[in-house]
């Protein structure tokens, strides 16, 4: 039945196919019966347990519609988001490109959202009835695109103000290519005053127990010395996880495609060995028990066993999720060791 659908949404235009996708999904996760995480490789990272260690990357479902469904797929976690404090449109359509021929996409969807509100909503119901049996859930978060640089603090806080009791973790994302100037804030100054506020915020919403984790997610576009300045203050602020990588506005892989030269940021196994690379270098430098999720470009078990191998703790899918449906999530996770 997956196969099939899978097979209809891959002829029609991509957006239109991701809100179809997206309704069947929440359809999906509203049906009797319960249904959760394949179990294999179980693993305990920054105080979540994760049934299973391939999970859902972040922008499929910005609005956490159709968590339940994701979650009855056998996903180990889904991550929610982006989301932004107030709703906001993104840029303008076409924003979404398929490249079938490198199994690969383009978008510059621009954080799309109905904003936190309608986010806590959706999640506490979720809650309430219990309906996520055992699927861990992050939520991306980000700033509106028209808050001030200088403010995206204050965007991530509010954020964690209203989501805190309903996330399983926090991820930052810094590295979106579609918000200008958003990838400013993985450097120098910025970086460090951005984390010691999240830092802040997420201590005050723990009253003295558990702390929601915050991991930090990263692009792939990174010189060494950006890498090694991440890394350190990863560690200065004690900051619980990292998520390499987002999408790249490299496009040496995709020169000549007719939509090669797209803006937005490029996902899917153009991404592979370049997200590989990244993890690496950050794991050689990071300490061992900093978990690392790896994400970009796996499009089957050897690509999960190379980001493993290169020192991922957890996966992530996106691209590769939409060009081979839900089987890659059962393929992935009965086959890695
Ligand atoms: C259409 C689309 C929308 C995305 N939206 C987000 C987003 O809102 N926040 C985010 O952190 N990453 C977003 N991403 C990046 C993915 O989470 C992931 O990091 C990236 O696509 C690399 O993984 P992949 O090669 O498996 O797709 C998006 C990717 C795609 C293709």
């Amino acid at each position: 039945m997956f196969n099939l659908a899978q097979k209809l949404l891959l002829k029609l235009p991509p957006e239109i196919a991701h809100d179809m996708a997206i309704s069947g999904l929440r359809f999906f996760g509203n049906l009797p019966g319960s249904m959760g995480p394949y179990t294999s490789r179980k693993k305990t990272l920054f105080g979540c347990e994760f049934a299973n260690p391939i999970g859902l990357a972040a922008g499929l479902d910005k609005d956490a519609k159709a968590v339940a469904g994701l979650a009855r797929l056998g996903f180990g976690f889904v991550e929610v988001g982006t989301v932004t404090p107030r709703a906001q449109p993104g840029n303008p359509q076409p924003r979404l490109f398929r490249l079938p021929e490198h199994r690969a996409l383009i978008n510059r969807m621009g954080f799309n959202n109905q904003g936190v509100m309608a986010m806590a909503q959706r999640l506490s119901k979720l809650r309430a009835r219990d309906q996520l049996a055992g699927t861990i859930i992050g939520v991306n978060l980000g700033k509106n695109k028209d808050t001030p640089l200088a403010d995206a603090a204050n965007d991530y806080t509010a954020c964690m103000k209203h989501l805190h009791a309903l996330a399983d973790y926090f991820t930052l994302n810094l590295s979106s290519p579609n918000t200008p100037g958003l990838r400013q804030l993985q450097h120098g100054a910025e970086l460090s005053e951005l984390l010691n506020r999240v830092k802040e915020m997420q201590q005050q919403l723990a009253f003295g127990g558990a702390v929601t984790p915050l991991l930090l997610k990263v692009a792939p576009d990174l010189d060494d010395e950006g890498i090694e300045r991440i890394a350190d203050q990863l560690v200065t602020h004690e900051v619980e996880g990292l998520i390499a990588t987002n999408t790249t506005l490299d496009r040496a892989l995709v020169a000549g495609h007719p939509l090669g030269g797209e803006a937005g940021g490029l996902s899917g196994e153009p991404l592979t060995v370049a997200s590989r690379t990244v993890v690496q270098k950050f794991r050689r430098i990071l300490p061992k028990e900093l978990p690392i999720i790896g994400v970009g470009g796996i499009g089957s078990v050897e690509d999960a066993q190379n980001l493993l191998d290169a020192g991922a703790d957890l996966l992530q899918i996106y691209t590769s999720f939409i060009y081979q449906g839900p089987d890659i999530v059962r393929s992935l996770t009965r086959s890695l060791y």
